[in-house]
């Protein structure tokens, strides 16, 4: 039996005291989701530590949006697997498509990152997807398959989530076509040595269009940015109708 997970990315949004208002509204919503849910948050750096301590003996878990591939060392502005760990986190999304437009990710860092994140007892959400330009040019699958050839080299699928986010369906409201995001997942899945990884949707995920795509052999889980700031909008999702 593959996991489901459904996991907000906030991205850089909420600040701490935020953060405590989100839970208090949060937490009672979820408490009664099916056990075979995992619920994760991966928030900013910053809000990590609170939530860990506020979410204290909650079946909520906390994810991270990066992670260096070092365990310490001279890299300014990065944050280390152990540091994480310390503080309560359990999962990591890499290789999110915003860090490799606007930050210079490339396939290869996103290997070092996952390796890192999976040698300290991390489980890593590993992001690909394609553009619209990628897409439109029939270049979707290439794409993708080269993400996953060179993300995961040496790493260890007994421990991994992929994440499939086509970059046009993010924050833009125009979600993928469930049937084609159950396509590209099973694709995704026909690459991988490990049936059993779980494979997520991502991109204009909502309370509205959750049950259909859960409904997706496929798919076992969504990663939503937008509609998971919101705790009735989010608990909505975790709590989706299979
Ligand atoms: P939206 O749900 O806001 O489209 O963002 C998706 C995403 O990037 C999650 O990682």
């Amino acid at each position: 039996m593959r996991k489901i997970i459904l996991a907000g990315n906030w991205k850089m949004f909420k600040t701490q005291a935020e953060t405590i208002e989100f839970v208090q509204g949060f937490k009672s919503l979820v408490d009664d989701a099916p056990v075979d849910r995992d619920i994760v948050l991966c928030v900013p750096f910053t809000d990590l530590a609170i939530l860990s301590k506020t979410l204290h003996g909650s079946r909520i878990q906390i994810g991270a949006q990066n992670v260096h591939w070092a365990e310490n060392g001279a890299y300014t502005g990065e944050i280390s697997a152990t540091m994480l760990l310390e503080i309560g986190v359990r999962y990591v999304i890499i290789g999110h498509s915003e860090r490799r437009q606007f930050f210079g990710e490339t396939n290869e860092t996103v290997n070092f990152r996952l390796r890192a994140a999976q040698v300290a007892g991390l489980k890593p959400i590993l992001c690909v997807g394609e553009t619209k330009q990628e897409r439109d040019a029939g270049n979707a699958e290439a794409v993708i398959f080269e993400q996953l050839a060179k993300g995961l080299l040496g790493v260890d699928q007994t421990n991994l989530v992929i994440a499939y986010e086509p970059i046009w369906a993010i924050g833009t409201g125009d979600t993928c076509e469930v049937t084609e995001a159950n396509r590209i997942c099973g694709a995704i899945r026909s690459k991988l040595n490990n049936s059993d990884v779980p494979i997520q949707y991502g991109g204009s995920v909502k309370s509205e269009n959750i049950d259909q795509i859960m409904a997706q052999p496929e798919i076992d889980g969504a990663l939503v940015g937008g509609a998971s700031l919101e705790p009735e909008m989010f608990a909505r999702i975790v709590n989706y109708k299979a």
